[in-house]
């Protein structure tokens, strides 16, 4: 039972409390294939109960009170894995996106799609522009990145101050030239799957951020594990820096 519970009368006492510190939690979603592969399941498979799992958690992160989420749904590396796969990941963003376009009622945040989403086919583009104009009176963000790369959005960011005729620019001017502009820099990266690094995720926006590794793998996620995030969270200094 995860601590978190909407219901005042039965929450546990030490239900998480978000605060102004941790507002953002980012997801590197790794190890759907080893999921499958250890259950004699082909790698597509574990994307199906991955995506399972992240309906879930983000779903929870929103309950819980995170104002952003972010998750990695497909690299700009993801291309090379073969044709099956990754015509079973657009696959399923294709019934994610149908399923939100019915039920977005049951979701409490509003959507964004980042990256380069210019090489998806214009069927899947016109239902993710739809989709990001569902539910606008909501202030909390689920950005779900797609054919994205960190260093290609700062490439992005860099062409489009460029083309606004700006020679010398600023931090600021760069992080709001980032997808990521609504949402800002995220408290915490957490990835999944054993490996320690970030795989081009977030990489302008990672500069201070609290990094979780777990050996779980993606499908076996639980809202009890984001509660885990959230405790570690408060237990470590942020120091930017300073003393
Ligand atoms: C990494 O695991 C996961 C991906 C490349 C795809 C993630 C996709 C989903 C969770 C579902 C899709 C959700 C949406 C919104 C489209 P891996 O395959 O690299 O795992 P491995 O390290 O075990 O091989």
């Amino acid at each position: 039972m995860p601590l978190f519970n909407k219901d005042p009368k039965t929450a546990a006492p030490e239900t998480p409390r978000l605060d102004e510190h941790f507002k953002h939690i980012a997801f590197i979603m790794d190890g759907n294939g080893r999921w499958a592969k250890k259950r004699g399941m082909p790698r597509e498979y574990g994307h199906k109960v991955g995506s399972a799992t992240f309906k879930k958690i983000c779903i929870y992160c929103c309950d819980v009170g995170f104002k952003a989420v972010t998750v990695y749904a497909f690299s700009t590396e993801n291309w090379k894995r073969p044709k099956a796969e990754v015509d079973a990941i657009m696959g399923i963003l294709d019934s994610y996106l149908e399923e939100l376009k019915r039920d977005y009622g049951q979701y409490h945040n509003r959507f964004r799609f980042i990256g380069d989403l210019s090489v998806l086919t214009p069927a899947l583009r016109e239902k993710i522009t739809y989709v990001e104009t569902l539910n606008q009176e909501y202030d909390q963000i689920l950005n779900i990145a797609l054919n994205y790369g960190g260093r290609a959005e700062i490439t992005h960011a860099f062409n489009t101050l460029a083309a606004e005729g700006k020679t010398a620019v600023t931090e600021e001017d760069i992080s709001n030239a980032l997808y990521t502009v609504e949402s800002g820099d995220p408290d915490m990266i957490v990835r999944t799957g054993g490996d320690l690094r970030i795989s081009n995720f977030l990489l302008w926006q990672a500069a201070y951020a609290e990094l979780y590794f777990t050996d779980k793998l993606w499908p076996d996620l639980t809202p009890e594990d984001v509660d885990e995030m959230i405790r570690d969270f408060y237990s470590r200094k942020r120091r930017y820096g300073g003393l």
